[in-house]
């Protein structure tokens, strides 16, 4: 795993971005995974300006959703979907046929489920999948104790993940869904490279856990372990309980070269 420390979330954007940047001029119709949050934002607005700017052409990029609330009406505005066409897909300048995500609307959700895993990999596959991380070291919707091998699936939301939601939906808890759909940890597993996001304090914990505690399904993100190219960008704050931070400041600052990056 490489763990590369930025001095904070907008140098945390930019390296994301670039990294995209790259793999899409390697391959135009890259299937980007994208993430929501408040932490990959910055990821975006970068990719947005270098698109803008003429530094990379973007226009058959493909980009794809890694979870969804259950049960909300259509066309809400904290729809993941909604956000990642209204954060992602709108300010690259793609059309919403180069977007795909799970349908949390759909009458037969385990269906929905099912067929969302079919068509990434009838689309060959996520070559590049961005990734923020909960509190409680969860990745998509993949809660504590998610099984590491599994699929695109119907999860319900702990207390603490709606509690960390609900300003997305005017602090109410009553708004916030209780279920939702996440691709699983080995959904997620199968992109050919993963790139997780952490910045703040608060995510500082789940950070270390990650990174450097055993491999459990008690902290979901900790399955990147297993993936055989995983990049965690994390700011000084979320890097503030890694034992081997000086290590990690030592191999990976400013070397151009890390691995894909
Ligand atoms: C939600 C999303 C995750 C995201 C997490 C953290 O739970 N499903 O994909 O990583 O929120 O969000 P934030 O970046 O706002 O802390």
């Amino acid at each position: 795993m490489e763990v590369v420390i930025v001095p904070d979330a907008k140098a945390g954007g930019e390296l994301i971005a670039e990294a995209m940047a790259a793999l899409v001029r390697r391959k135009p119709d890259a299937l980007l995974g994208v993430a929501t949050g408040s932490t990959p934002l910055p990821v975006y607005e970068a990719l947005a300006a270098k698109v803008r700017a003429g530094e990379v052409d973007a226009s058959r990029a493909r980009v794809c959703q890694l979870d969804e609330y259950v049960g909300l009406p259509a066309g809400h505005p904290e729809s993941y979907r909604a956000v990642v066409l209204r954060e992602v897909v709108e300010p690259l300048g793609l059309s919403e046929a180069s977007f795909m995500g799970p349908d949390g609307s759909a009458e037969d959700i385990v269906a929905a489920c099912e067929a969302y895993d079919r068509a990434l990999a009838a689309a060959g596959g996520v070559d590049l999948q961005l990734l923020g991380i909960g509190t409680d070291g969860h990745i998509g919707f993949n809660e504590p104790c998610s099984s590491l091998a599994s699929r695109t699936r119907i999860k319900t939301l702990t207390e603490q993940t709606r509690i960390d939601n609900a300003r997305f939906f005017d602090d109410d808890m009553d708004q916030v869904p209780h279920h939702v759909i996440t691709q699983g940890i080995g959904t997620i597993l199968d992109a050919r490279h993963l790139v997780l996001l952490a910045t703040g304090e608060g995510k500082a914990e789940a950070v270390a856990q990650t990174v450097e505690g055993p491999l459990s399904a008690l902290v979901p993100a900790s399955a990147l372990q297993l993936h055989r190219h995983a990049t965690v960008v994390v700011d000084e704050a979320a890097a503030s309980k890694l034992k081997l931070a000086d290590y990690f400041r030592h191999t990976y600052a400013n070397k151009p070269a890390w691995q894909g990056l």
